[in-house]
């Protein structure tokens, strides 16, 4: 099962998960970071610029792979997960860019570039800990429900809701991309330590799917049942629709000292 917590806020949120993520960069300094971009990690990235600034600790050695990418938009795009990565992660925290790597979504090479970049993850020895939002529909990554539980790195057609949540980033919602690219759910579970954030009650129905449903590929955020080290890490809002909460709370309340995130 994944642990649960249960925070006041977003800020809560990401002090957490960020000192867990600062630990694991005092452990092993070259550690990888599976990065997810939309609006849930925010809070979490601003948390771990201001931990690391603050502790002085060194992230030169950091490697970071993305989890998706939109395919499609013009190089320099400011809402291409490239950009956005660069704007929100590499920037603040002071990563080297040349260690920080998002798929290829440019339509040149995009028939190899899903092999390509799992070749990358692997050869970088797998992602230490993967920082994951969800969906509404439930996907994580882009992988809309009916991805294969064993899928790696490729090009997927995003769902018209996807698309519509998408809208708020881009002046119509016809300026979404249609396709993406995009780590596959058996990517993601080969990462050491899943950590999923989710926010406000748009969000309560799929993490408690994720969390409580059944493991179907039809609610692709179950995957997370399947991975021996998963944390999720909701607001109030996001823990509404959770049967166990009760035990989540009682279990995180007693967690033994010497157990880590
Ligand atoms: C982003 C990603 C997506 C988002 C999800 C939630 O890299 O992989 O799965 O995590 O769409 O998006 P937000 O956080 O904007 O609600």
């Amino acid at each position: 099962m994944a642990e649960i917590v249960v925070v006041s806020d977003q800020q809560a949120a990401g002090e957490l998960a960020a000192e867990s993520i600062v630990e694991l960069i005092r452990r092993t300094p070259d550690a990888v970071l599976g990065l997810a971009t939309g609006s849930t990690p925010l809070a979490l990235y601003r948390a771990l610029a201001a931990q690391v600034a603050a502790q002085d600790v060194d992230v030169s050695r950091v490697r970071g792979f993305a989890l998706d990418e939109y395919v499609g938009l013009p190089e320099g795009h400011p809402e291409s997960y490239r950009a956005v990565i660069t704007r929100e992660v590499v920037e603040p925290l002071g990563l080297t860019p040349s260690l920080i790597h998002v798929p290829n979504g440019s339509s040149e090479g995009i028939e190899h570039a899903g092999a390509d970049y799992e070749a990358a993850i692997l050869a970088a020895g797998g992602v230490d800990v993967q920082i994951l939002g969800i969906g509404t529909d439930g996907h994580i990554g882009f992988n809309e429900p009916g991805s294969s539980f064993a899928s790696v790195t490729r090009v997927k057609t995003l769902t018209e809701q996807t698309r519509r949540d998408n809208a708020r980033f881009f002046p119509t919602e016809a300026d979404v991309p249609m396709h993406c690219i995009t780590q596959g759910l058996g990517t993601i579970l080969r990462a050491r330590h899943l950590v999923l954030l989710a926010f406000g009650e748009g969000k309560a129905a799929a993490v408690a799917g994720a969390v409580e449903g059944p493991v179907t590929a039809s609610n692709p955020g179950s995957a997370i049942q399947l991975h021996p080290h998963a944390t999720v890490i909701v607001d109030e809002a996001a823990a509404s629709g959770l049967h166990n909460l009760d035990y989540y709370r009682y279990a995180y309340a007693n967690k033994p000292a010497w157990q880590k995130l």
